[in-house]
């Protein structure tokens, strides 16, 4: 069976990063449009770096949750049927042992070169505005995809939703496309659609089954059923 898994911040909550809507409105204290956007980059992107230099070190204090260590059981028992596809900028899915990660919305481990456009793995701050390692211009900025940028790698993610059996969503808010709109893709397709989330996304009523529950008991339940389903 071709499954594709989409994930969002809900996944990596019970690791202790912060989700986007969180009942204030704010992520970590600032409205997203202040340091997710292009424009905001361009307004003051000393303090855009700071925010993202801020988050990237927060990864060092974070661990993969057994959520995120059920979607690398999956993966190794049915490979590249599984296709995973995640919203999130944080690693925790690469150290729950992922092997295949699409990272639609960038990575917080990756700098993207405004003038040359090379993305480099980055690990320390960009703040300074250090050299890009290709073209030696100071454009370095985080390979985050920013809203009103388009995501990552939509050919191969729509492709993969054209032939998927069951999409399962889990941890995200649906109130973000072009993620939000997947389940109907999926569904016009055939497949089965599954959302686990803490509580009824946005995008709910499309799905055809939807659990509520934290995502680190929701989520290695549902792995289970599948591999028995796949001995049995
Ligand atoms: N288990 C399962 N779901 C959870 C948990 C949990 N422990 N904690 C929170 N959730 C759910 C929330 O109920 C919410 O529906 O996860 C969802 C998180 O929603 P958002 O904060 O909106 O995150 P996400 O959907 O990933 O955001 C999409 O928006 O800001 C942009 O680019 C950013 O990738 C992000 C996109």
């Amino acid at each position: 069976m071709r499954i594709v898994v989409l994930t969002g911040a809900g996944i990596s909550a019970e690791s202790g990063v912060p989700t986007f809507r969180d009942a204030d409105g704010l992520w970590e204290g600032h409205h997203i449009e202040d340091v997710a956007t292009p424009e905001a980059y361009l307004r003051q992107p000393t303090a855009v770096q700071r925010f993202y230099d801020a988050r990237r070190a927060a990864l060092a204090g974070v661990e993969p949750n057994p959520a995120h260590t059920a979607l690398a059981r999956l993966e190794d028992a049915i490979g590249d049927d599984l296709f995973l596809v995640t919203q999130n900028i944080d690693d925790l899915h690469e150290r729950g042992g992922s092997r295949r990660v699409h990272h639609m919305h960038g990575e917080l481990l990756k700098a993207l070169c405004s003038n040359c456009g090379c993305r480099t793995e980055w690990t320390g701050d960009l703040v300074d505005f250090p050299p890009c390692p290709r073209c030696g211009l100071p454009e370095l900025r985080p390979d985050v995809v920013w809203f009103g940028e388009v995501p990552y790698g939509m050919d191969v993610i729509l492709a993969e939703l054209e032939q998927a059996e069951l999409f399962v969503s889990i941890g995200t808010s649906g109130a973000v496309y072009p993620a939000a709109g997947f389940v109907q893709v999926a569904r016009r397709n055939g497949a089965a659609t599954l959302e686990l989330n803490l509580e009824p996304s946005e995008g709910s009523i499309f799905f055809r089954q939807a659990r509520q529950g934290r995502a680190g008991d929701l989520v290695p339940a549902w792995v289970d059923e599948v591999l028995a389903g796949l001995i049995a």
